[in-house]
């Protein structure tokens, strides 16, 4: 083998650096360079170098087919693609250890009935998955696997088995010929993503890889992967909860705002249709500290159960503690109730908590939280028939939200007798059933919500 030259990479934003860094002058990360070697002296590696030649062609001469894509047979691993798995297609399936990546992508092995496909894994024997896949429903008669660390190796197997999906466990498992770096660094991990799509696109197969995700929720060389692939999807959940949320971060064959939901259980991962159903406890009725708000999330809208504790202060200073929800953004909004509403919380510890474990980003939801704080303040529950949605701004207003109508409609499936909407807020159309409030700030809300 020729002598490699070597060059450094940021693991965590992909900079390049001719020597090993100690910290990372673009993104100020610590510790994150990595050797890469570049196999034949050229500055490229050898990917980068391959390439058919295309000639350039009108483009009234081009034929558009629409995309073909194959259905799974698992509905939010469908909607998440944007409709199905694209043939050629290299879907990289992220998450941290243990959140179940090899679960769900066996999984939708098992549902592909006679449909020819190939589970290779770097991580377990045949015998493991097998014990696995004994959880699962579903009799696949074409479901081959394949204990394997050998890129070159796994291809030749595809190359005779022919199947038309294929799943490598995991790209930090395996490595390629031609290459003295070690399994999982940086350099393997990209040169083997490089081929595999290039196997991909040749041969029209499309290729699911597993990536782990470390401690700090970057994948193993994030960057470098992100480009290669054509989609992302990032699985994710808390380990105490059984809920999984699989969302498409980059989709080159649909919208990255969709959103997959699944319940681990004993025998595999759910489909969850009704998310809300599951997110609201039904034993609300007269507690305080309670609110429902009307989120969405990704493209998806449901309702999720807002919990706050607000106690006298213990020691001196008073903590502030979130589950589920932006910490940084629960003192803004605690700031403008004691600055707008004039609520003393200096003395008051807060804790609030998004139940089933789910993580909201909605700023939809501030209206529900501060409602929340307030209720468990005063000790006051609030009417359980009535849902929430309100972005709060500085000033202690109410702003308008995104989907507003698909919150309605939401609230409205899952029989919620009033809802508290922003004030202005255009809708295309009102349909009668459920009571609509408009408020402009956040105390004509709090008046409505807490009538004595
Ligand atoms: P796994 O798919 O191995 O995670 P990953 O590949 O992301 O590292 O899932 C591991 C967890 O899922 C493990 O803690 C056991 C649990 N599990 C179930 O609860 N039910 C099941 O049917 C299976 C297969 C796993
Ligand atoms: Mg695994």
């Amino acid at each position: 083998m020729a002598k490699s030259t070597v060059q450094y990479v940021c693991s965590s934003c992909g900079a390049k650096a001719p020597q090993m860094l100690g910290r990372c002058p673009v993104c100020g990360e610590w510790g994150t360079y990595e050797a890469e070697y570049l196999p034949d002296g050229t500055g490229r590696t050898a990917s980068a170098k391959r390439g058919t030649a295309a000639k350039p062609q009108l483009l009234q001469d081009i034929e558009a087919q629409e995309e073909q894509r194959i259905d799974v047979h698992n509905g939010e691993f469908n909607r998440v693609l944007g409709g199905g798995l694209v043939p050629g297609s290299l879907v990289l399936l992220g998450g941290e250890p243990g959140i179940g990546k090899s679960t769900l992508a066996l999984q939708v092995l098992m549902q592909q009935g006679d449909r020819k496909t190939l589970y290779a894994s770097g991580e377990e024997s045949v015998q493991q998955i097998k014990l696995r896949a004994e959880r699962f429903q579903g009799q696949p008669k074409n479901l081959f696997l394949l204990a394997e660390t050998s890129l070159e190796r796994i291809l030749d197997h595809v190359r005779n088995i022919n199947p038309e999906i294929v799943v490598i466990d995991s790209i930090q498992t395996i490595s390629t010929d031609g290459l003295d770096a070690s399994i999982g660094s940086l350099t393997q991990v990209r040169e083997c993503a490089a081929r595999i799509l290039q196997f991909a696109k040749e041969s029209n197969i499309p290729f699911i890889i597993i990536g782990h995700i470390n401690k700090e929720g970057a994948l193993a060389g994030p960057k470098v992967l992100e480009h290669i692939v054509d989609t992302v999807l990032q699985f994710e959940g808390d380990q105490h909860y059984m809920y999984r949320i699989l969302r498409a971060q980059k989709n080159r064959f649909g919208s990255t705002s969709e959103l997959g939901i699944y319940e681990m259980q004993q025998s595999g991962l759910r489909e969850v249709t009704n998310p809300s159903e599951l997110l609201l406890s039904t034993a609300r009725e007269g507690m305080s500290g309670i609110s429902i708000a009307a989120a969405v999330e990704g493209a998806r809208p449901f309702l999720i159960e807002v919990q706050a504790l607000v106690s006298s202060a213990a020691y001196g200073t008073p903590q502030r503690s979130s589950t589920g929800f932006d910490v940084r953004r629960l003192n803004m909004l605690l700031a403008v109730l004691e600055k707008r509403v004039g609520f003393k919380l200096l003395q008051k510890d807060v804790f609030l908590n998004i139940a089933g474990g789910i993580k909201v980003n909605d700023p939809a939801i501030d209206l529900a939280i501060l409602a929340a704080v307030l209720s468990s303040n005063m000790d006051i529950a609030l009417d359980a028939e009535t849902a929430v949605a309100g972005e709060v701004g500085l000033a202690g207003e109410i702003r308008p939200v995104a989907r507003i109508e698909q919150r309605i409609q939401e609230a409205q499936k899952l029989g919620f007798k009033r809802m508290i909407i922003p004030a202005g807020q255009h809708l295309h159309h009102k349909n009668g059933q459920i009571e609509l409030i408009e408020v402009a700030k956040v105390a004509d809300a709090f008046r409505i919500l807490i009538k004595k």
